[in-house]
């Protein structure tokens, strides 16, 4: 796999002829600069390497307890709903999704225009006009979150992000917007259809979800990173 993964004739850039898309995709845009899931060799490493730090268990480690609260408020919020209830809508979307605009320090108040535009961009029936027009919705928003944080920042992986790089010229203000949009869209649908997933398994195996129920410890064999 390893080999595979290192060898020049395998890519990630979906611009190459005869790469697998699933989705038609938008012409390439010179403002899609830091999409480096896209990318291949040096200027890959150049991004992604500013993202290390950051996603460093230690780091992450920082955020669980605001996790922790990120679900037990929404358990509660889904408690008072009563049953039934939309695990996906009330718990498995917005649960990764207040989690990553924290991360990055997108402010909760513009949850829904990036969860609305998320979702048509990751979403296989939509065309290429709309991507490109959710994909422009969410990179002004980032753009005006970008200055506002170069002016004032924060404890966030943007501000920093603008204070350590863009400032000192290391990184284009557009390459962070696509980055910061790179980041929002694929934390997002992932992990909430893995914990949508995950509960459906669970239910498939009763056996499994009574284990787990009695010995809370066994969670984390239960996933595989
Ligand atoms: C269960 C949850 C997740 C799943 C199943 C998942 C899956 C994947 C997969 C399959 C890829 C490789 C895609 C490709 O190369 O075509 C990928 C790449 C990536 N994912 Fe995730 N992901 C998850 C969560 C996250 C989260 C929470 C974040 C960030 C907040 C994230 C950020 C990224 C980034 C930045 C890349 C590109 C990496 C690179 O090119 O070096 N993902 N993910």
């Amino acid at each position: 796999m390893r080999q595979l993964l290192r060898h020049p004739g395998f890519s990630s850039d979906q611009y190459k002829p005869g790469f697998p898309v699933l989705n038609p995709i938008p012409p390439k845009q010179d403002d899609a600069s830091g999409l480096f899931i896209f990318m291949d060799g040096d200027a890959h490493s150049r991004l992604r390497r500013m993202l290390t730090a950051e996603f460093m268990i230690k780091n992450i480690r920082r955020i669980e307890p605001l996790i922790e609260e990120t679900v037990i408020e929404s358990l509660e919020r889904m408690r008072g709903l009563g049953a039934p209830v939309d695990l996906m809508a009330e718990f498995a979307l917005p649960v990764p999704s207040m989690t990553i605009c924290h991360l990055l320090g997108v402010p909760y108040s513009d949850h829904d225009f990036f969860q609305h535009h998320s979702a048509v961009i990751m979403d296989r029936k939509s065309g290429p006009a709309e991507v490109e027009a959710a994909l422009g919705a969410l990179a002004g928003l980032l753009g005006d979150l970008v200055e506002a944080k170069r002016t004032e920042p924060t404890d966030d992986l943007l501000s920093r992000l603008v204070i350590e790089r863009v400032v000192p010229g290391e990184l284009r203000k557009d390459e962070l917007v696509s980055l910061a949009m790179l980041l929002l869209v694929a934390g997002h649908e992932t992990t909430a259809n893995m914990i949508g997933l995950s509960a459906l398994v669970l239910l498939q195996h009763p056996e499994h979800l009574a284990a787990l129920r009695e010995n809370p410890d066994l969670a984390p064999g239960m996933v595989e990173e």
